[in-house]
């Protein structure tokens, strides 16, 4: 099986552009319009258009791309140029559709190119594009992420998940007086100064650098633990307690490749940072609207004090968004002294796409339903074959965010992670290439389902899977 080429529309863009208004195309969760494509016959061409648009990428921007794990690095060759993306599908310059479970890395949990979606984007272009003030979808949206997230009290919109947890730690510290900050390693939060750190040799050790360019004055603030050892974090707060301002995780991680907090984890966060009057600050960006409507916090009924949110919550277009406890966000400006700022912050597009998203999984909530059943047959299917075939390789996964793990141990932090055998992940990342499919290109990286997967989408992916480890167990 090789990547299909699709003649339904292979110079369009996938979208329906900017047309007068036509009424939306209901889409239940599991029937993307591009079931078509599986029609068609599957070719194995070189990727010729990809390759000259990536040279000349290349010449005008760094490694050719406009983030660091687009460009293929932890798992060789060259990186793909896509033309469009239509339900579960995305398409290559070369014409070549791939079902696609990177999703722009979340945010498209309804599938590429929704019609309801773009169609709101077109109607809210045509009013302009930014005011620089207050809209009224931008309240609207506010509304919808309290109802979803009853911890938000209040909500600040803001332009991306970066500036979303930089100014949520900005906003701790104002309001507790206190500077350290407590991060988990492996959990990815922004590329702030004060986030992009690693433990130094003693887990405990206060941190050093992640990044040229970040002082080692911005860093030494930031204490890095390994996931799931609360133990490490009592140890950290007994000792330092009263200079710490917040403690941030993931509250399931997928900036590691997709670890589960261990039970009674978070529980154990929670009250410690109550005990010690620290702030708890989920950084929701990735989990939030994914694993449950209300994200993690309702999957496990652990409510933090400050919640990071971005993805999902922009429906494919640029957003962030963080919020809480009222007495907190009251230290925001202008009510309070703590400054944040964005020209494009609430812009209407971003904001249109976002609601429209987020009414859809609010009033169908049997996405949730659908994305469990799907997750959990890939789950069934990846380790028939990879008994069958006898390869080490594990899935681990909570609702529609998993990861492929070359292991045959269950994964708990960042060092277990680092144990996994990148190569076969490598190897098998192209061999589902090769397969029509399109995977996160590291295995320190969660994929993402989409409800635009069908029953047909989900048979193709076993399919691919089976073949690929078949592959792999031969050579
Ligand atoms: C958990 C988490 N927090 C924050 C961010 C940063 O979000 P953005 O890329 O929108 O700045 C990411 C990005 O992947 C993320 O996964």
């Amino acid at each position: 099986m090789k990547p299909a080429r699709s003649p339904e529309r292979p110079d369009e863009p996938a979208s329906p552009g900017c047309s007068p208004p036509a009424p939306a195309e209901e889409i239940p969760p599991g029937r993307g319009t591009a079931s078509k494509i599986l029609e068609v016959v599957p070719i194995s061409a070189p990727r010729p258009l990809s390759a000259a648009l990536y040279t000349e990428a290349r010449q005008h921007m760094p490694g050719g791309v406009s983030s660091p794990v687009r460009a293929f690095a932890a798992v060789g060759g060259e990186p793909l140029v896509f033309a469009s993306g239509v339900g579960p599908w995305i398409t290559d310059v070369d014409g070549h559709a791939y079902l696609d479970l990177v999703g722009s890395w979340g945010p498209l949990i309804l599938g590429h190119a929704h019609p309801e979606v773009v169609e709101a984007v077109c109607q809210a272009a045509r009013q302009g594009l930014s005011f620089g003030a207050t809209c009224p979808a931008e309240i609207e949206l506010a509304r919808e992420i309290r109802g979803a997230f009853p911890t938000m009290d209040l909500v600040r919109l803001v332009s991306s998940g970066t500036e979303a947890t930089m100014s949520a730690l900005r906003l701790a510290r104002g309001f507790t007086g206190r500077t350290g900050l407590v991060k988990f390693e492996g959990c990815y939060h922004g590329h702030s100064d004060g986030l992009l750190v690693k433990a130094g040799s003693g887990a405990t050790t206060f941190g050093t650098p992640d990044s040229a360019g970040v002082p080692a004055e911005v860093a030494c603030h930031t204490v890095t633990l390994p996931y799931n050892d609360a133990d490490a974090l009592e140890r950290i707060l007994a000792s330092r307690g009263p200079d710490i301002a917040a403690v941030i995780l993931e509250p399931v991680a997928g900036n590691m490749g997709l670890i589960p907090p261990s039970e009674g984890f978070l529980q154990r966060v929670r009250d410690l940072t109550r005990q010690h009057a620290v702030l708890l600050v989920f950084d929701e960006v990735m989990t939030g609207f994914r694993l449950a409507f209300g994200g993690a916090q309702e999957r496990y009924g652990i409510l933090p004090d400050l919640t990071c949110l971005g993805k999902i919550v922009g429906g494919g277009m640029p957003i962030g968004a963080y919020g809480g406890r009222r007495d907190i966000m009251e230290r925001v400006a202008p009510l309070g002294p703590v400054y944040q700022a964005g020209t494009l912050s609430g812009n209407p597009l971003s904001v249109a796409a976002g609601l429209t998203t987020l009414r859809l999984l609010r009033q169908k909530p049997e996405i949730y339903q659908h994305l469990e059943e799907i997750g959990a047959r890939l789950e069934a299917g990846l380790q028939q074959s990879a008994r069958r075939h006898g390869v080490p390789v594990r899935m681990q996964r909570v609702a529609s965010m998993l990861t492929w793990f070359f292991t045959d141990r269950p994964i708990r932090n960042l060092s277990e992670a680092r144990t996994c055998d990148t190569r076969a992940f490598g190897r098998f990342f192209h061999g589902m290439l090769e397969r029509g499919v399109y995977l996160p290109p590291s295995q320190f990286e969660a994929a993402f389902l989409s409800a635009a997967l069908g029953e047909a989408e989900v048979e193709r992916l076993l399919e691919a899977v089976d073949g690929t480890l078949a592959e792999m167990a031969r050579s």
